[in-house]
């Protein structure tokens, strides 16, 4: 059972998402939060496998008829559930629609949850008359990383009349808890049936991330980023971006930024780096400390620049899956043959997909999709997508691909601090042209400053 959900507001899309994905077993619900674009309904509905249900939560506005108009060529057997707080009236075209397939329906908000469930099961009958409701209702792992104590019991479901408790009521977990599931294919967790009405309204009112940073210990802010992370990751991958991605990304941002700059900190938070397991986000989180580094010491840093940096940072590996994968810089290391070739594919075409899908995003600067386009080019010319000459790469590109090689450098001898200056010669012979010379100059008196410099933190 296939369903296609269009909602433009971000709390009332994840909580009605949680319902349907309650509603009926084995539900596949797509998402989408704008008309256009590449995660865009329109795009959505062209390209996907057939729907048995599209249902569509929007205001009056003229692309509602053409979204009706695409899903009815493209999707003929599936209704059209159509809800909105406006009268069916002011949807110029729509006039008409419910009788061109008996299950189509308008529905006037607002509607209560009960009615909410009647109407979609209505339109899905009669292979879906009512139903029991289940005991136990299914919840998206991702919805766990909002809170870091658990709001009661959570289960994971063996078969279909047996449920195992994993978590226990008001008990701390983390992310690794969580994404443990991940990794063993589990998408969903449960909880029992009693609480899902508290757990529902709870996490209405609970946004995807609080940093609480004045009463937070640094290491809880470490936790809270790399949460926001994989929250980013998982939302712009499904969704695009929302108003709630963009608030997380410009927060996460911010409080990266602070942190660069809490010089004493640094040294505990690049020593920790050696035992952290998602390498996504940390490799992530380094390249934009290392950058904002170079860019203080190369007197250029406005805050304009750093903000830059840092967000292409957090986003430039964000459509990798596979962090083993991400380990690797160049087209040309034989140790991608160890990859599917799927996952070399997806691999080499992650720089131009992303910045694809960053493109004409409100808050992303044109700057932050040519970073992240750019970031697996090299000084010799001969990286990857487009195999650019030095010449043609931005200095903001050339910052970040310095940094970035840094960063991997160090991951792969552990942050040995005796390996350092080979490291530092290694980037000098390979960065000393073009626009990269005065980045790794600036690198170099970064080297050189004793034990302000960031070889001598780690
Ligand atoms: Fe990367
Ligand atoms: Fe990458």
């Amino acid at each position: 059972m296939r369903i296609f959900y269009f909602d433009s507001d971000d709390k009332r899309r994840q909580l009605q998402t949680v319902y349907l994905e309650n509603i009926i077993d084995e539900v596949e619900v797509e998402v989408a939060s704008q008309m256009s674009g590449p995660l865009g309904a329109l795009e959505k509905i062209e390209r996907s496998a057939p729907f048995d249900l599209i249902l569509v939560l929007a205001p009056a506005e003229g692309s509602v008829f053409e979204l009706y108009q695409r899903a009815h060529l493209k999707h003929p057997r599936a209704p059209f559930v159509l809800m909105s707080d406006d009268s069916l009236s002011s949807f110029v075209g729509m006039d008409g629609f419910q009788v061109q397939h008996p299950k189509n329906d308008f529905v006037q908000l607002p509607i209560t949850p009960m009615d909410f469930r009647e109407t979609i099961l209505k339109s899905l009958s009669p292979s879906y008359g009512l139903r029991v409701i289940p005991a136990f209702q299914k919840v998206r792992l991702i919805h766990f990383l909002r809170f870091s104590r658990a709001l009661c019991n959570v289960y994971v479901k063996l078969s279909n009349n047996k449920y195992v408790k994993v978590i226990n009521s008001g008990s701390i977990y983390d992310r690794a808890d969580i994404e443990k599931y991940r990794e063993k294919k589990v998408s969903h967790l449960f909880i029992r049936n009693d609480d899902f009405e508290h757990f529902q309204v709870t996490i209405h009112k609970t946004p995807f991330l609080t940093f609480q940073n004045e009463t937070m210990s640094e290491s809880d802010l470490q936790k809270c980023l790399g949460n926001s992370h994989a929250m980013l990751k998982e939302m712009i991958l499904e969704i695009g971006f929302t108003a709630e991605v963009a608030a997380i990304a410009e927060k996460s941002v911010d409080e990266i930024i602070k942190l660069a700059y809490k010089k004493d900190d640094m040294c505990e938070m690049l020593k920790k780096m050696q035992t952290r397991l998602d390498y996504v986000y940390d490799h992530s989180f380094l390249t934009s400390i290392v950058c904002c580094e170079i860019l203080q010491h190369m007197h250029w840093n406005t805050e304009d620049k750093i903000k830059k940096l840092v967000m292409a940072a957090l986003l430039h590996d964000i459509k990798i899956e596979n962090p083993q994968i991400c380990k690797i810089d160049s087209s040309k290391d034989s140790r991608l043959q160890s990859f599917s070739d799927p996952e070399i594919k997806s691999f080499l075409a992650h720089p131009m997909e992303t910045s694809l899908l960053l493109t004409g995003v409100d808050f992303i600067s044109p700057e932050v999709v040519s970073i992240v386009l750019q970031h697996h080019e090299t000084p010799e010319g001969d990286g990857f997508p487009n195999g650019l000459h030095h010449s043609k790469l931005s200095l903001l590109s050339c910052i970040f691909i310095v940094a970035h090689d840094f960063v991997q450098q160090n991951f792969e001898i552990d942050f040995d601090v005796d390996l350092q200056s080979k490291i530092f010669d290694n980037l000098s012979k390979r960065y000393s042209l073009g626009s990269f010379k005065s980045v790794i100059d600036a690198f170099s008196n970064l080297r050189s400053r004793g034990k302000d410099a960031v070889i001598n933190k780690v």
